[in-house]
């Protein structure tokens, strides 16, 4: 398979959305607030909310609701992580990443020469990892709902989406049309996701996925069984057998969502709450802030040249250790003493010239003894009671691997090209890894999603995340930084042009409009090379400020994204 062709359409896809010069106002609302991909979700997340739901119990209708109307990366086939702050004080975290199966095996990537099998860990049965959504959004219910709904209730929204249809945006229209050629590979893809009369899709046509509403209902009706276990298990099987996949009905009643501990860090007055391993997003974005706590970025100006360069050297510190140190916690011994230390944040940064790059080949990852004894999406909630969930979930690239299981009407996901492949070759997202994230199984990929809540005086002060692969962890803290050290609103944060940089590949990548001529020629001058992001823009960040006032909603102007409170 081509990997540049999926390259170019999902280029298509991105820079489809336009990013507005001025950002509009944010969502203003007074008691409860959700900000997801779309309005169908956010509004079944709400519906929540008004019939005596929490925070918790809004964010699982709008994972469910979100896995219909958001098919290319809203799912029952991928996973993800959750971010929980509740108003009497408990924090948890919650990992529902998609795992190996247990016929997986290290060098299952690599083709007869030793050589990377290009696109066998993306586009076929075999990037398939054990789906985590659905135990990990029912265990948040059971163990975290408020209790005043039933999961018939929660899951209502979803079934009604899915077999009654509703009406596509201009954007889905778009994607589909756009990623025609990636269904017709799959019977079950291209009955569902092309339109009957193999006319393109446009806006207002109806989407009904009659197999997705049996899916939910068996989900609704017999919990985490209805999916892990029966007919919808045994549909998983055969897919993957007819398509010469790994995953069987054992791996799927194996599959186990689990609590992990919060991984926390200050800035300044803030408090950051985000995901731990397997996710490598909250302990990076907490060592990135420690290693910039020092450095007075408001008075460098907003996306000045000298703020880019330390947010790029922070960056290229942050990603080498990414790629040595990080992995399944619960394969490798990951250091996260060392990552989120103050002390060895400040060691990283001593080595930062103020006015001049330093290549990455002369970066290496810290070294831990002296400390020790990762097409996605993303939403946030907030309730009146002043509970705060942030949620990222995936299937990896758009529309997963391209596979629907027949008869259940699903995407399964490719996280399976999360995991190193093979030592220092990129993944899809340019990053390398080695032995911590190489597969084995039962093992999670590593991940970028960075589901966070940052707190002040202990209470909620911004809600945030975004899809965008290795973009996701430095686009969540531009977001923080927009808003901590530039006073922006939480829109104007979320719309403001992003930069990215990741250690290797040894350049600042830029939206279409993201740094101004002289900041770029300051920056080449101090020896950076800036190039386009190769998809576009970069993330879709949805975020929620607290504020004494009330809530206010920053939905990204890069796709359809919607703020609805009450
Ligand atoms: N699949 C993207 C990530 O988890 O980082």
């Amino acid at each position: 398979m081509n990997r540049s062709f999926f390259s170019g359409i999902l280029l298509f896809t991105l820079i489809a959305g336009t990013l507005q010069s001025a950002s509009p106002d944010p969502v203003f609302a007074e008691h409860g607030m959700v900000v997801s991909a779309t309005d169908q979700a956010s509004l079944a997340g709400i519906t929540m909310l008004k019939k005596g739901g929490n925070a918790v119990d809004a964010a699982v209708a709008t994972a469910f609701a979100l896995a219909v109307t958001y098919p290319q990366a809203g799912n029952l086939g991928g996973g993800g992580f959750m971010v929980t702050h509740l108003a009497d004080g408990t924090d948890f975290t919650l990992d529902f990443r998609e795992m190996a199966p247990q016929g997986a095996f290290r060098d299952m990537y690599l083709d007869s020469t030793g050589n990377v099998a290009e696109g066998r860990s993306l586009y076929t049965h075999l990037a398939a990892g054990v789906p985590g959504s659905v135990a990990g959004l029912l265990k948040a219910f059971q163990d975290h709902g408020s209790g005043n709904l039933s999961l018939k209730e929660v899951l209502a929204p979803a079934i009604k989406l899915a077999r009654k249809g509703f009406r596509i945006s201009s954007g889905l229209a778009r994607t589909l049309n756009v990623f025609h050629d990636y269904f017709i590979r799959n019977q079950s893809a291209a009955e569902i996701f092309i339109r009957s009369d193999g006319r393109p899709w446009k806006a207002g046509d109806r989407l009904i996925q009659k197999d997705l509403a049996r899916t939910l209902k068996y989900i609704a009706k017999s919990g985490r069984e209805g999916f892990y276990s029966g007919p919808v298990a045994e549909k998983v099987a055969a897919e993957m057998k007819r398509g010469g996949g790994l995953i069987t009905a054992a791996d799927m009643a194996r599959y186990e969502a689990k609590y992990r501990e919060p991984v926390r860090g200050t800035y300044d007055s803030l408090e950051v709450l985000s995901m731990g391993p397997p996710s490598s997003g909250g302990a990076l974005l907490i060592q990135m802030l420690n290693m910039l706590e020092a450095i007075p970025l408001d008075s460098l100006g907003w996306n000045s040249s000298q703020y880019i360069h330390y947010l790029t050297e922070a960056e290229r510190r942050a990603y080498a250790d990414r790629a040595e140190h990080m992995g399944d916690p619960d394969f490798w011994d990951v250091p996260l003493k060392m990552l989120l230390s103050k002390d060895y944040a400040a060691k990283r940064m001593a080595t930062v010239s103020p006015d001049t790059a330093t290549p990455s080949a002369q970066v290496f990852a810290g070294d831990p003894l002296p400390y020790e004894s990762r097409e996605t999406t993303h939403f946030s909630v907030v309730d009146q009671a002043g509970n705060a969930v942030s949620v990222t979930t995936t299937l990896n690239t758009s529309f997963g691997c391209g596979v629907v299981v027949r008869g259940a009407g699903f995407f399964l996901n490719n996280e399976m090209d999360d995991f190193a492949a093979k030592p220092g070759v990129p993944n899809v997202y340019g990053l390398v890894g080695k032995e911590a994230n190489a597969v084995q199984p039962g093992k999670r990929p590593l991940s970028s999603m960075t589901p966070t809540i940052v707190l002040k005086a202990g209470k909620p002060w911004l809600v945030v995340g975004t899809p965008g692969g290795s973009t996701i962890i430095t686009s969540v803290m531009q977001v923080i930084l927009n808003c901590a050290e530039f006073n922006m609103d939480v829109e104007a944060a979320v719309a403001a042009p992003r930069v990215h940089s990741q250690w290797l590949p040894d350049v600042i990548m830029t939206e279409p409009n993201g740094l101004v001529k002289d900041v770029r020629v300051n920056l080449q001058r101090m020896g950076h090379q800036i190039i386009p992001y190769r998809w576009g823009y970069i993330g879709q960040v949805n975020a929620i400020r607290v504020t004494s006032d009330g809530l206010y909603g920053g939905s990204d102007v890069r796709g359809e994204n919607a703020a609805v409170g009450y």
